[in-house]
């Protein structure tokens, strides 16, 4: 596709030679409004260079400017240099390479050859799956989903908390006050409600707590009563995952959990013996990092058990002999930078290269309602609850104002989740979510409904308009302001997919595909469609397609459904 800036570039260049390309590429802006051109090169740090007043300095330039064919004139207001861009040329260019491209338009192979681990979502067995798992959950798949595009070969791990000092409590919960069909038919609250039931109970039976140490030692002794209590709570979580996952439409590639690096971590312990890094406090084994103005990493307790962190250590080194990353993400709230900061630190002081493309991807923790979530008080909203909401809030909604709509349940389904998805990548990952219910079902405004609800609508669009849509269209028809803005929002959207995935933000992705969405709907209301005029219908009919292919391609870029009808 023609790179209008990199044109400027070129023609500038060979009038203002003091300043180096990429600098004028940076200087080059977007006017405010299209009387101003389509792009604006400002003159007044010229005017030192070239002891002149810029106004002056941008006549003489439009000038001598020998524009390309792809802009129809240049002029000047004040110090700026107004360039106008063809729009006909314009037009047929973006709408070709859409149509021509379809569901791989902006995708791209810069990433070829090169593997990207994502450890994201990663649960805790025996602890809920809240709303801030969701978060990690869309998150990751996204960025995921993103990468792929662009060519990297992605590798989704679900790094579950399948192993800890929690499986204690729950084993002395559920030998006082479990009941195994509970287990069996609701596993993830029922393993809640003995969580939170043993923390009530804890804090005026102190013995509890020691009994709960006493099973975790167990197993880690490898105690068989232990262990198949633990396997047999971590594969009924993992059993129910998978289904919340699948309405999610999220996949791994790898679920190992924690517990898979049991008996991965001697090595990394020995090789820290080995480098002299580890240091002994009070019968703990720590690496010391007051040096970076981090407190030490802790990798072995007192007793003998290993640690979060340890797990984490193991689980970067069997990443990188595995699957040779080029980077390794993670996905978790910011309440862990430290944590990734220290592991990372000390992969570094090992002296593995490596460790810089350990890339830690934090976000803003969920409040609910404005209060803290909190597992042990019981504050917690459940995700099943949310996407149950949810998918009934879009029922009410289909009934109400279209209920002779085929295939109502999948819809509605497809919409009420695509909502609660879209919810969560509005805003930038860091910052902080309030979750409430009104938020998360507001179907008006900068939402998952109203973006595939402009989907469907082009859709309905493109069914009228019987005759197929193909390259054979008059661009001359598209050149007004209102269809140049939906073309302009599209032309961009590449750009943002790649930003999206330079900082690990599919925010930048959301943002992109409402503007499309708005300037479209701009498009629908002020222009027919169907006319009679078979030119126009044509051609305006391409801007249809185009809008719903970037649209359906932005949606499953985030991970949400895009339906044909609504
Ligand atoms: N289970 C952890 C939690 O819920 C997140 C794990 C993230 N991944 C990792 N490799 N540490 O907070």
């Amino acid at each position: 596709m023609i790179n209008y800036k990199d044109k400027i570039v070129s023609v500038l260049s060979k009038n203002v030679k003091e300043i180096k390309e990429t600098k004028i590429l940076s200087m080059i802006e977007t006017p405010p409004n299209l009387n101003m051109g389509d792009f604006a090169f400002p003159c007044f740090g010229l005017a030192k260079i070239f002891r002149k007043a810029p106004n002056m300095i941008a006549q003489d330039l439009a000038e001598k400017m020998e524009l390309d064919k792809i802009f129809n004139r240049v002029s000047t207001s004040g110090g700026y240099l107004n360039f106008f861009i063809d729009r006909r040329i314009f037009a047929s260019e973006i709408l070709n390479e859409v149509i021509n491209k379809r569901e791989k338009f902006a995708s791209s192979t810069m990433g070829k050859g090169k593997t990207i681990c994502v450890d994201f979502s990663a649960p805790n067995v025996a602890k809920p799956f809240h709303v801030g798992h969701l978060r990690s959950t869309v998150i990751g798949n996204s960025i995921y989903r993103i990468n792929e595009f662009l060519g990297y070969n992605c590798v989704g791990i679900n790094h579950l908390g399948d192993w800890g000092t929690q499986f204690g409590k729950i084993i002395v919960a559920y030998h006082n006050w479990g009941n195994k069909e509970e287990i069996e038919e609701t596993p993830i609250s029922s393993l809640l409600k003995l969580y939170v039931k043993f923390h009530d109970e804890a804090k005026s039976n102190a013995k509890l707590e020691d009994e709960a140490r006493a099973w975790f030692v167990k197993m880690e002794n490898g105690d068989k009563e232990a262990l198949s209590l633990w396997k047999w709570f971590s594969e009924e979580t993992i059993k129910e995952l998978k289904k919340i996952y699948k309405r999610l439409g999220v996949e791994f590639d790898y679920y190992t959990g924690e517990s898979f690096y049991n008996d991965k971590m001697d090595v990394v312990i020995e090789e820290l013996t080995s480098k002299g890094l580890l240091k002994e406090n009070k019968g703990a084994l720590i690496v010391d990092l007051d040096d970076y103005d981090m407190s030490p990493c802790l990798v072995q307790k007192t007793d003998g058990s290993t640690l979060y962190a340890t797990r984490d250590l193991a689980a970067a080194f069997y990443r990188k002999k595995t699957f040779n990353f080029y980077k390794s993400l993670y996905v978790t709230d910011y309440s862990q930078n430290l944590h990734f900061a220290q592991v990372f630190k000390v992969i570094d002081l090992m002296g593995h290269e490596w460790a810089k493309d350990n890339i830690h991807v934090p976000f803003g923790r969920v409040t609910h309602e404005g209060k803290r979530i909190q597992t042990r008080k019981g504050t917690v909203v459940l995700l099943d609850d949310v996407l149950k909401g949810a998918v009934e809030k879009v029922k009410e909604i289909i009934k109400e104002k279209n209920p002779n709509l085929e295939n109502k349940e999948t819809i509605a389904e497809d919409v009420g989740i695509g909502a609660v998805i879209f919810n969560d990548l509005s805003n930038s990952r860091i910052k902080d979510v309030s979750f409430s219910w009104d938020t998360a079902f507001n179907f008006d405004g900068e939402t998952g409904p109203y973006v595939q609800y402009t989907h469907a609508r082009a859709s309905s669009v493109l069914r009228r308009g019987e005759e197929q849509v193909d390259f054979d269209f008059n661009s001359e028809m598209l050149s007004d302001d209102i269809t140049l803005k939906v073309l302009k929002e599209i032309y961009e959207f590449p750009n943002a997919i790649k930003n999206a995935q330079i900082k690990s933000e599919p925010s930048i992705v959301t943002r992109s595909i409402i503007d499309i969405a708005q300037a479209f709907n701009r498009f629908y209301n002020e222009h027919q469609i169907i006319v009679e005029d078979k030119e126009i219908r044509k051609a305006r009919l391409a801007v249809v397609k185009a809008t719903k292919q970037v649209l359906s391609i932005g949606l499953n870029l985030l991970g949400i459904k895009a339906p044909e009808r609504m």
